[in-house]
């Protein structure tokens, strides 16, 4: 893919599922790679397993503490061009909403909402300056259609999709451009990683995303999405992808089938 030859891309969420999938194409597609998420030792394997590995970098943040993210990466990014940033990195949870502490919404928040915004207030001044730039978050469905035991989850992906749609229309005049990813379900480690009512981690996979497309089918859409520069795109498979479609058309019956499921 042309679009990614040479350029810096600054991508969250790398040592894992969708974010390592797209690592992997984005270093084939020749893009320059600044990889973030928690685990360092990780993200030195992720990287120098990709192709040219000397063209990749490392940068291990927190992202549930976005303020201290932010610092941090200031002070490692200097004044470092950021071409594309892909707010990957996410957390999502299985828990009632009678069952879930408040602390466990405030860290959802923190990591699928305030991150982005952190990390996008951190590149948008230069990509502003530059009259240049992309800035992609990954949302999900979850950010359409309110499900069961993902109160919390479904807060935050709907809130940043809000947050995105305002950045493109504010920024509309300045050749910046803003895509927003669903992802439906996808074959990952997110169900093993959801967040508890108490705030572990639930341990194991679910059903629906062990069913839905890999984490590289899933990559492979979304880039193509984020090449052809759309404001937002929906990746996956079955009634996940069909959802926010009839979200829009059938509100009803999607009230129907999720209190059902
Ligand atoms: N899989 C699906 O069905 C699905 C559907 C819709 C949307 N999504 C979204 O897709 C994105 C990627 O998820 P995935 O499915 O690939 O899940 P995953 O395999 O669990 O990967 C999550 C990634 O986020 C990073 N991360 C988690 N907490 C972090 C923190 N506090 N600070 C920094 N990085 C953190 C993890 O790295 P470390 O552990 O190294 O920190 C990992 O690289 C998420 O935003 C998710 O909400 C997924």
């Amino acid at each position: 893919m042309q679009y990614y030859s040479g350029k810096t891309v600054w991508l969250t969420g790398a040592s894992s599922g969708i974010g390592l999938a797209m690592a992997e194409q984005l270093a084939e597609a020749g893009a320059h790679l600044i990889l973030t998420s928690r685990r360092a030792e990780a993200l030195e394997e992720v990287r120098q397993r990709l192709a040219h590995p000397e063209r990749h970098r490392v940068l291990a943040l927190d992202l549930s503490q976005p303020e201290q993210a932010a610092t941090e990466a200031q002070q490692a990014l200097g004044d470092q061009v950021i071409d594309i940033l892909i707010n990957n990195a996410g957390v999502s949870q299985r828990s009632l909403i009678l069952e879930t502490d408040l602390s466990v919404y405030r860290q959802l928040m923190e990591i699928d909402y305030f991150a982005v915004v952190a990390l996008t207030k951190l590149v948008l001044p230069r990509m502003l300056e530059r009259r240049s730039g992309h800035i992609v978050t990954v949302s999900s469905v979850a950010g359409k259609v309110g499900t069961k035991l993902r109160s919390g989850y479904n807060g935050a992906k709907f809130g940043v999709l809000g947050f995105m749609d305002a950045l493109r229309a504010e920024t509309h005049t300045h050749q910046l451009v803003v895509t927003s990813i669903l992802p439906g379900f996808i074959n990952t480690q997110v169900a093993h990683n959801s967040l508890t009512g108490n705030g572990s981690a639930l341990g194991h996979e679910d059903p629906d995303n062990a069913g839905g497309i890999s984490a590289e089918e899933c990559a492979r859409q979304s880039l193509k999405a984020i090449a052809a520069q759309k404001a937002e795109v929906v990746v996956g498979s079955g009634l996940s992808k069909l959802a926010p479609l009839l979200q829009r058309f059938w509100p009803g019956l999607v009230r129907r089938i999720v209190a059902k499921r």
